[in-house]
């Protein structure tokens, strides 16, 4: 009983966890980021394609972003082109924490799969 219900918890602890950065991502990101539409900003799939290649390890690519959207800055931008494009992405005074689950939602989601 005691076993059903540690399994139970961590089971629950894991489904909240990708679910929690998915919310924060739709909730704070895709007014200006589509999956795949270019709009007002450059698509999240295409933030992802740049940044996966320059970070492929996971920890990095989370703090790499995390760090870049808490403060904008064009210097340490490895998307300059999008810069030019679109302006700089304004400083939106997001929480750390929060940025770091967005982070690690839009490592691990491919946004160019079509929904099932
Ligand atoms: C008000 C519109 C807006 C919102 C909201 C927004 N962005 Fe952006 N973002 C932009 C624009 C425009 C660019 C392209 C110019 C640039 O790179 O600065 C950009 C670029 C980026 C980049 C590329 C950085 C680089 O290296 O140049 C990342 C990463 C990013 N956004 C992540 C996020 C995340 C994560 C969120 C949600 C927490 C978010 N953005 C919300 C407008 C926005």
């Amino acid at each position: 009983m005691k076993k059903l219900l540690i399994l139970l918890i961590l089971l629950f602890n894991n489904i909240y966890a990708s679910n929690y950065g998915e919310l924060l991502f739709y909730g704070n990101c895709v007014t200006c980021h589509f999956k795949t539409k270019k709009v007002s900003a450059p698509s999240i799939a295409e933030v992802k394609e740049n940044y996966i290649n320059a970070f492929p390890i996971e920890e990095d690519f989370v703090n790499y972003m995390t760090q870049w959207v808490l403060k904008p800055n064009a210097e340490t931008s490895i998307m300059k082109y999008s810069i030019d494009e679109f302006e700089l992405m304004p400083e939106l005074g997001y929480d750390k924490l929060a940025l770091e689950e967005i982070a690690r939602y839009i490592f691990k989601t491919n946004f160019n799969k079509p929904p099932k």
